[in-house]
C-alpha cells in the first residue's frame, strides 16, 4: 500500500463521461478470441492490470498478440488448446484470468502452475477444482487444499456423465467450465449442485461463447448443455462495451449531487447485468433516461433519496455503490444476498462496514447481509482503507459529495479495472468557476488569481483559440479554411506550464498576445467546427479540487453545469483605458479613441456570432468592474465561490 489522495468536500456532479471497457467482457473475449480459429480484432478493450495479466499469459501460451492501436488487439487464435505445454503464470488478482485459465490449461493437455498475489491464494477455487477433477483433470493445490496456488498436468478427459458443480461461491466456477469444456470437442453436460449466484454473468457468458460460434443449451440455470463437434470461429470484429461496474458511482453521483451525469457506452443494449444498477437508482428515486449506448442519472425530483432494502445477488458488484450512497437517503437501509462479497478482492462485507463507520454512519453486518444507516453531516476527513481493492477506492469517492474532504488510501489500486477512475471523477465533480466577460474586462487577471487563492485548476479557454490561430498561419492554413483550421484545433500540441505556453516545444506566451494573432482568434472562434474540436479538450481542464475558466461560454456552453459563474464586464471606456495603460507600460503605440472603437467592434460580433455568443447566462452573476480595482474583482469572485461552494 501506498500514498493516498485527498478528495476536497464536494457537493454537485454533473457531466458526461466515456466509460472505458468492461473488464469482464475484455478478458472473456480475450480467451475465447485465443481458442479461437482465425483472427480476432478487438476494439475497446480494457487497459488495465486486468487485463494485463491475461495478456502476458496468453502470450505466454503461445497466442499471437498485437496492438494495433490505443484500445485495438489483434487476436491470432490457436484454434484449440494452447500449442505451449509448459508454463508457470503469474495472474495477479485476476479472477477473471485465473478461474477459466485454470479450467482450459486443465483440458489442453500440458504441465503448468498458476500463482498470484496474496489475497489470490485466499480466494477458494476448490468447485472449480472438483469439476475439472470429475471430468478426469489432474489439478493440483501447491498450497492449501481448495485455494491457488494450482498445479495442472496432462490427464485424459472424460465426458460420459454430467459434472456436477457449485454455483454458491462464484459463478466464475461455471464460466471458466463453459468456456473450456468446447476444447474437448465432445458433448458436456454442466449441472448445478446448488444455487447459482450472480446468474448475470453467466448470460454474459454464454452470450460471447455464442458470438464465438458456440451455442449452450439452457436449462433454467440448472443444467447447461455443450452439443459436440462445436469449435471457437473468431466474428472477425468485436466491441467491448463500455463497464457496467464502473457506470455506477458515475450514475450514484448524479444521483446523490444533483446530476445529469451521463455515462456513455453502456445503455439498453448492454449484456452486462450491471446496467440494472440503474433500477436500483430508480427505486432509490433518482431519475434515470437511457440510450442504446448511454444511461443518465439525475437526483430525486425531491431532492433525497429513499432508504432501499433490497435483494442485490444479480449485481454484486455494482451494489456496493449502493453501501455508499446508503448515507444518502432517508432511512436505514439493508443490502441483501451478498455473500460473495467476502471472497472478492477482500472481504467486501467487513471492509464496507468498517469504512463506512470511519464516515459516522452505523453500519451493521451478517454473513450475507449488511445495514447501512444514513447521515445528515458526515464525519470530515475520515481516511479511508481500500484494501487492495479497486471498488472500495472507487466506492469512497462518493462520500466526499457528502459535503466534506475525505482521504482514500492507496487511491493507485483503481487500477485493477479503471486506471484513471479519479480524473474521471473530477470530470464530473470537480467544481467549476466559470468566469465570462467580454475583452479586457480584467477577467483573465482576475481569474488567475482566484484560482491561486483557490489552490485549483486555470483554464484561459481564450489562449487555445489564440494557439489555434497561430497554429494555423504558422502552418500555412488559411484562416478562412473552417474545416482545416479545425483540424489544427483538434491536433494542437499546446502545453500550458505554468505561465509558459509552448506551441510544439516552442515557447509562445508572448507571440499569442500579438495583435493580429488575437484578430485571428477571433476569426477561427467564429466557426462552429473549431469550437466543436476544443470542446472536449476544454472540458478536460476540469480536475479535481476544482477549476478556475476563464472565457466567453466557459457558463454556456462547455461547463453549463458551473456551480459558480460570473459575468465580469466594465464599461468600454474603462476597458479601452486599461488596455491604454498595459500598452503604455509596455512602451507600445497606443491611441484611445482607436482602442475604444476596436473594443466596441469586437464586442458587437462576439455578442452577433451564431455560435456561442458572448452574453450573460440567466444564472450567471454580473460583476462589474467599471469602478473597482482587482483586489475587489477578485473579492467580489471569492464571495460568490464562499455562497455557493461547500467549504
Ligand atoms: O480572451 P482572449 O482575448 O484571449 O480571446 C481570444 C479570442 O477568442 C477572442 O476573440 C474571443 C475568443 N474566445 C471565445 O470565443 N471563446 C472563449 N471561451 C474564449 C475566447
Amino acid at each position: 500500500m501506498s500514498g493516498f489522495l485527498d478528495l476536497p468536500a464536494l457537493s454537485r456532479a454533473a457531466g458526461t463521461i466515456r466509460l472505458p471497457g468492461s473488464k469482464s467482457i475484455s478478458n472473456r473475449m480475450l480467451l475465447l478470441a485465443a481458442l479461437a480459429e482465425g483472427t480476432t480484432e478487438i476494439h475497446d478493450l480494457l487497459d488495465s492490470d486486468d487485463t494485463r495479466v491475461m495478456l502476458t499469459a496468453l502470450a505466454a501460451l503461445g497466442v499471437g498478440l498485437d496492438k494495433r492501436g490505443a484500445d485495438v488487439w489483434r487476436v491470432r487464435g490457436v484454434g484449440g488448446p494452447f500449442p505451449v505445454k509448459q508454463g508457470d503464470l503469474f495472474l495477479g488478482n485476476a479472477g477473471t484470468a485465473f478461474r477459466p485459465l485454470t479450467a482450459a490449461l486443465a483440458l489442453s493437455g500440458g504441465h503448468y502452475k498458476l500463482s498470484g498475489v496474496p489475497r489470490m491464494h485466499e480466494r477458494p477455487i476448490g468447485d472449480l477444482v472438483d469439476g475439472l477433477r470429475q471430468i478426469g483433470a489432474d489439478v493440483r493445490y501447491l498450497g492449501h487444499e481448495g485455494f491457488p496456488p494450482l498445479e495442472v498436468r496432462p490427464a485424459e478427459i472424460r465426458l460420459d456423465e454430467p459434472i456436477r458443480v457449485r454455483g454458491d461461491v462464484s459463478s466464475q466456477f461455471l464460466t471458466a467450465l463453459l468456456m473450456a469444456l468446447p476444447l474437448t470437442g465432445k458433448p458436456a453436460v454442466i449441472e448445478m449442485a446448488t444455487e447459482l449466484i450472480s446468474k448475470p454473468y453467466i448470460e454474459i457468458t454464454l452470450n460471447l461463447m455464442a458470438r464465438f460460434g458456440v451455442k449452450v443449451e439452457r436449462e433454467g440455470w440448472a443444467r447447461f448443455t455443450i452439443a459436440g463437434g462445436q469449435r471457437y470461429r473468431s466474428p472477425g470484429t468485436v466491441h467491448v462495451e463500455g463497464d457496467a461496474s464502473g457506470a455506477s458511482y458515475f450514475l450514484a453521483a448524479g444521483a446523490i449531487g444533483g446530476g445529469p451525469v451521463r455515462v456513455e457506452g453502456v445503455g439498453r443494449n448492454s449484456i452486462q447485468g450491471d446496467v440494472k444498477f440503474a433500477d436500483a437508482l430508480a427505486a432509490m428515486g433518482a431519475r434515470i433516461e437511457m440510450g442504446d449506448n448511454w444511461i443518465e442519472a439525475r437526483a430525486p425530483a425531491s431532492g433525497k433519496l429513499k432508504a432501499f432494502d433490497l435483494d442485490l445477488n444479480h449485481i454484486p458488484d455494482a451494489a456496493m455503490t449502493l453501501a455508499v450512497a446508503a448515507l444518502f437517503t432517508d432511512g436505514p437501509c439493508k443490502l441483501r444476498n451478498i455473500a460473495s462479497w467476502r471472497v472478492k478482492e477482500t472481504d467486501r462485507i467487513a471492509a464496507m462496514a468498517t469504512e463506512l463507520r470511519k464516515l459516522g454512519a452505523m453500519a451493521e453486518e451478517g454473513s450475507d447481509w449488511l445495514g447501512v444507516s444514513p447521515r445528515l453531516t458526515f464525519v470530515a476527513n475520515a481516511a479511508i482503507d481500500t484494501y487492495d481493492d479497486h471498488r472500495m477506492a472507487m466506492c469512497f469517492s462518493l462520500a466526499a459529495l457528502g459535503g466534506v474532504p475525505v482521504r482514500i488510501n492507496d487511491p493507485d489500486c483503481v487500477a485493477k479495472t479503471f486506471p484513471d477512475y479519479f480524473d474521471r471523477f473530477g470530470r464530473v465533480a470537480a467544481p467549476v468557476i466559470a468566469i465570462d466577460g467580454p475583452s479586457a474586462s480584467g477577467k483573465g487577471t482576475v481569474a488567475q488569481r482566484v484560482a491561486k487563492t483557490l489552490g485549483f485548476h486555470f483554464l484561459d479557454s481564450g489562449a487555445l483559440y489564440r494557439l489555434t490561430a497561430l497554429a494555423a498561419m504558422r502552418a500555412g492554413v488559411a484562416l478562412d479554411d473552417e474545416a482545416a483550421v479545425a483540424a489544427v484545433a483538434a491536433a494542437l500540441a499546446a502545453e500550458f506550464e505554468g505561465e509558459r505556453i509552448l506551441l510544439d516545444g516552442d515557447e509562445v506566451t508572448e507571440a499569442i498576445r500579438a495583435e493580429e494573432v488575437g484578430v485571428g482568434a477571433s476569426k477561427v472562434a467564429a466557426m462552429p467546427a473549431v469550437r466543436a474540436a476544443l470542446l472536449e479538450r476544454q472540458r478536460g481542464y476540469r480536475q479535481l479540487p476544482g477549476l478556475v475558466a476563464d472565457g466567453r461560454d466557459m457558463g454556456s456552453v462547455v461547463f453549463p453545469e458551473a456551480p459558480v459563474k460570473v459575468f465580469l464586464t466594465a464599461s468600454a471606456e474603462a476597458r479601452a483605458e486599461r488596455r491604454y495603460k498595459q500598452l503604455i507600460e509596455k512602451g507600445m503605440p497606443a491611441n484611445m479613441r482607436t482602442l475604444l472603437q476596436d473594443l466596441q467592434e469586437r464586442d458587437i460580433r462576439d455578442a452577433a456570432r451564431s455560435v456561442a455568443p458572448l452574453r450573460q447566462c440567466v444564472d450567471a452573476e454580473l460583476v462589474d468592474t467599471t469602478n473597482m480595482g482587482i483586489d475587489e474583482a477578485v473579492a467580489a469572485v471569492l464571495d460568490q465561490v464562499r455562497r455557493k461552494l461547500p467549504k
